[in-house]
Order: structure tokens, then sequence, then C-alpha cells
């Protein structure tokens, strides 16, 4: 079994990892371009992105085939997870393949201009990981078919996130990222900034600078606000506009060395 796998703060692949099989980082797999898999079974495990599957891994599943009896997609989201699992049917359906059982698993949220880490950290025993882990690790075992159960309303939402395509609302109150051009509005380094280049090696897309002359790092507009380099900075100097507070997050199971050697481009 192969999992390919995208993670900014480690749930995702510490569902990978706990899945079993042989993992693939998904930003290494575009970086080395390789888009063409063969296995009995092969699944895909990443975070949900406002409400849908976040480009950067759209972009990968387009390009990407799949030889294998059984396709699977687990993805790792926090609070709602609207119609995610028509939208992986539908980018399936364009690339020409189909899963055969798509599931979801409530982690923390690591969303922060909406949620305060530390209290989303105190709340993750509610959300029965483990016991939800072994049902999904029982279905793929099993080789169970199925797709999540999505409502109209769900799949509305979906659809609406989809067109809007990162564009901030006008509506100040509802902090949604923006995606490409105006990051740097978004996104803010203060001057703890060492230089250190922790974020650069978190970032999927290398979208991190260190060469700036004002001693800190700066973005360019690859950026599709996975968070990496904000939860990871050591001196917590990058900032999301409108964040509830400075806590940040990385999944108990997970090292930064294992983010690094997933995500990093060098
Ligand atoms: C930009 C962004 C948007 C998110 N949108 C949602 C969302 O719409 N619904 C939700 O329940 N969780 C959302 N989340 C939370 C993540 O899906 C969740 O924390 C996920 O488990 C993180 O996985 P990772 O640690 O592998 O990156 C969002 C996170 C980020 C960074």
């Amino acid at each position: 079994m192969k999992i390919l796998y995208f993670t900014a703060t480690g749930n995702s692949l510490y569902i990978a990892k706990s899945i079993g099989g042989e993992l693939y980082s998904i930003p290494q797999m575009v970086k080395e371009g390789i888009y063409e898999f063969s296995d009995e079974k092969i699944g895909i495990v990443f975070p949900l992105h406002a409400w849908a599957v976040p480009p950067f891994v759209v972009d990968f599943l387009k390009r990407a085939t799949f030889n294998c009896d059984y396709l699977f997609a687990i993805v790792t989201y926090g609070i709602y997870s609207a119609a995610v699992g028509k939208h992986l049917s539908d980018i399936g359906k364009e690339a020409g393949f189909k899963f055969s059982y798509i599931n979801r698993i409530r982690m923390v949220d690591n969303y922060i201009p909406t949620f305060d880490m530390k209290k989303e950290i105190k709340k993750e025993p509610k959300k029965k990981i483990e016991q939800h882990l072994e049902v999904i690790k029982s279905d793929i075992t099993t080789y169970k078919q199925g797709m999540l159960k999505e409502t109209f309303l769900d799949k509305m939402a979906t659809a609406y996130m989809i067109r809007r395509e990162g564009k901030p609302f006008s509506k100040k109150r509802l902090k949604v990222h923006v995606y490409g051009e105006g990051i740097e509005n978004y996104i803010t380094v203060n001057d703890h900034c060492t230089q250190c280049g922790t974020c650069a090696n978190v970032c999927p897309v290398a979208n991190i600078r260190m060469d700036n002359e004002n001693g800190k790092i700066s973005l360019d507009n690859r950026c599709f606000t996975c968070f990496a380099c904000v939860h990871h900075c050591p001196s917590n100097a990058i900032h999301i506009k409108g964040e509830v507070n400075e806590n940040r997050f990385r999944n108990s199971h997970i090292k930064l060395s294992e983010i690094i050697k997933a995500n990093t481009q060098k």
C-alpha cells in the first residue's frame, strides 16, 4: 500500500503514518515530477482548507495517474468539512480516476484566524481521534467502499469556496485567507525574525526568500496559506492578519524534522 500525503502541522502525517504502508510526501513528488503511482491500494491524506481540497493538492491530483484496485482518501479537518467528498470525486472524474472510499477525521483545527491553539489542543480528546482512526484503518483493511454523506447545503458551501479561489471576503469580520498576490498584507513578519530558515524549509511551494536586506524573510506569491511557516517559526515571528493570538500548533506525535523532510523544496 502507498500513501501520498500533504501536511502543514502534522495531523495528516500522523494519520498517514498510522494507516501504514509506504509514505510519499506530495510536495516531494511534485518536486521530483513523479505523478504516476502503482500498487494494489493507494491512499491520499491531506488537510481540508476552506471547505475544500487545498489548491496545491488539487493541482497534484489533476496531474496524477493511479494504477490500483482500491483508491482511498482521508481528509483531516477541525470543525466542518462541507462537501469535500464531492469535491474529491469531481476532481477524480476530471482527472480520470474514481475513489473507492473517502472518509474524514476531526483533529485540532490549525486555522489561527479563528481558533486559539491552546483551547483547540485542550478540546482534542473530545474528538476521539484514536477511535475514529481504528474504524478508518479497519475499513481500509477490508476494502470498504463508501463516500461521505453530504447535504445540498454542504455542496453549496464547498462550491462557493471553490468559486472564490482564495479571494478575500469584503466583510472584515469574516477573516478568510487570500491566495497569491496580496499575501504580504495577510501574512506579516515582525522583528523577531532571525532568518533561521525554518519557515523556508517547511514551505511546500518554496515561497519564502531569505535574501531580504531588512533582515527578515519575504514571501513570493505562490502561497496557498497552509500556515506551516506560521506554526513552526521558532521565534513566533510570522503572523496572520486578525489571528486570535500567538499560540501555535504542531501535532504532538510529529517532529519538526518530519515536517521539514516532507515539505522542503531544497
Ligand atoms: C487555510 C486553512 C483553512 C482551513 N479550513 C478548514 C475548514 O474549512 N474546515 C475545517 O474543519 N478545518 C479547516 N482547517 C483546519 C485543518 O483542516 C486541520 O487543522 C487539519 O487537520 C490540519 O492538517 P495538517 O496538520 O496535516 O496540516 C483549515 C486550516 C487552514 C490552514
